[in-house]
């Protein structure tokens, strides 16, 4: 493993489709860094299975074993202390960030979200861009904060609206936006090129 590469925690509930854009931008030698610890809240997340195959610790922690989401949190640093994780990716991470959290990984936390923030935040993004009517849709990169997907942005890409679409036709052409511009901004943070001054990320 070379030495001075970021170790990034990657924390996710579901199919894993960013983990493995990740992955693969890490394999591809894009993204000079290391997959340190994937976590999730499901057991059967198939982003376990994809931290396995690249060889990298997959964890499952269960939040029923937890007494509050505090407490749940509380494991979560602790397996991110244990494989020294410098950046925490929330990739399709179901459950709210508490200030445990935040307050260990401030500005070292980023999640992806699709929609142009700040529009259509929280749940069911697709459906709302679809309800409002926009013609243009896409993703965002940010910093956790404590409000809901209300960050600073890090990156964000476009992508047409059009008149047929449905929320799944909608979500994959975004989807692939997702998985090129998260990479890009992990790198961004891996080569210590962000720097956050109020709502503003500055690339240098
Ligand atoms: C993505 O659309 C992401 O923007 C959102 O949840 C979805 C996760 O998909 N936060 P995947 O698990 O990365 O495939």
């Amino acid at each position: 493993m070379p030495e001075g590469r970021i170790r990034v925690g990657v924390l996710a509930s579901g199919r894993g489709s960013n983990l493995q854009a990740i992955i693969d931008a890490i394999e591809k030698g894009t993204l000079d860094a290391v997959l340190g610890v994937v976590i999730s809240n499901k057991m059967d997340a198939p982003a376990l299975e994809r931290a396995r195959n690249h060889g990298a610790p997959a964890v499952f922690l269960d939040p029923k074993a937890a007494s509050s989401r505090e407490d749940y949190d509380r494991d979560i640093l602790e397996q991110l202390r244990v494989y020294n994780v410098a950046l925490v990716v929330l990739a399709g991470y179901m459950k709210i960030v508490t200030s445990v959290l935040l307050e260990a990984y401030t500005e070292r936390m980023m999640n992806i979200h699709p929609s142009l923030l700040p529009a259509f935040p929280g749940l069911a993004p697709h459906k709302q861009a679809l309800d409002w009517g926009v013609k243009v849709s896409g993703c965002t990169v940010h910093f956790v904060t404590e409000g809901v997907d209300a960050g600073p942005i890090i990156r964000q890409a476009a992508v047409p609206v059009l008149e047929m679409d449905t929320e799944e036709t909608l979500a994959a052409r975004i989807l692939v936006e997702e998985h090129r511009i998260y990479p890009e901004a992990i790198q961004l943070f891996a080569q210590g090129r962000l720097r956050v001054e109020g709502r503003q990320v500055r690339i240098r």
